[in-house]
């Protein structure tokens, strides 16, 4: 069952509902290219207290479901809820199960009751929300005491190269902004919840040449979306301009993407 709710305000940067156009667009080919994000996921997955027993999770911005069928296998028989902003990405999750529901709605404005989940689980949906403390609200509405909020996201530093690169060329926004690291501790810590862990931990994926990461951005649905990007066709003198400013960074492995990837564990006071 797919609960349709009403459109989120566009409250925030990058609008809402570009966000969740672009990752409709993306479900069929997210799985392909996920490799990374299933990495992250796992680890997050790892950090969640073995003693934990929700009678219900919430997967929050689940997109393809694959972190939703894992909770499932992990905390049997609890009850699962897949929630996510892009109706393509629940239409894509609901036949593959796992979830008991599937919601759509804005993780900074939950569509559920107050004290209902024993776990949040989100990996790497936040750094899409601009207002990471309602986020954190939400959370602390949503959980049971003694419930958990355990978040995998991303902070400056991220795409730092191909932000670099694209400087070089133009000096204009095509990457997607981060927050600092500093402000998801600043912010945890403002939350009430209590902060179990917050860490930070660097990635580096190669590629052999930019096209292939730029294509891969966009089959993730992760291509840039902020305003202010440049609009209308990007020309050829412009791409091979990115192409040799991105070279500048090549090691023997390829072209490097550097993702700086915050882990988050909250808990809610008994
Ligand atoms: C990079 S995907 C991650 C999907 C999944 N958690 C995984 O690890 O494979 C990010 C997901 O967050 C969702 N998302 C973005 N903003 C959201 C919001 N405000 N509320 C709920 N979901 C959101 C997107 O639609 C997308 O499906």
């Amino acid at each position: 069952m797919t609960e349709h709710l009403p459109s989120p305000q566009a409250g925030g940067l990058p609008d809402k509902h570009q966000v969740a156009a672009s990752f409709s667009r993306a479900a069929a080919s997210y799985d392909g290219v996920a490799e990374l994000q299933r990495l992250i996921g796992s680890q997050l997955l790892a950090r969640v207290s073995a003693d934990l027993q929700p009678s219900r999770w919430l997967d929050l911005g689940c997109g393809t479901g694959h972190f939703s069928r894992l909770l499932a296998k992990r905390f049997p028989p609890a009850e699962g809820i897949a929630l996510d902003i892009a109706e393509g990405m629940l239409q894509h999750a609901l036949p593959l199960g796992g979830a008991t529901r599937f919601i759509a709605g804005d993780a900074e404005r939950l569509p559920l009751r107050a004290t209902s989940c024993g776990l949040i689980f989100s990996s790497l949906a936040v750094q899409w929300c601009a207002d990471f403390a309602a986020v954190l609200s939400e959370a602390r509405r949503v959980l049971q005491p003694g419930g958990m909020f355990a978040f995998a996201s991303l902070c400056v530093g991220t795409l730092q190269e191909l932000r670099d690169s694209w400087q070089a060329v133009d000096g204009m926004v095509h990457v997607n902004r981060f927050r600092h690291f500093e402000d998801y501790q600043a912010l945890c810590d403002a939350s009430g919840l209590q902060l179990v862990s917050l860490e930070r931990h660097a990635e580096v994926l190669h590629f052999p040449d930019v096209r292939s990461l730029t294509h891969e951005l966009k089959a993730l649905g992760a291509h840039n979306l902020n305003p202010g990007r440049p609009g209308g066709l990007t020309g050829r003198a412009r791409i091979l301009a990115l192409i040799e400013a991105y070279e500048r960074f090549r090691q023997p492995q390829g072209l490097p993407a550097t993702y700086q990837v915050v882990y988050g564990v909250l808990r809610r006071e008994e």
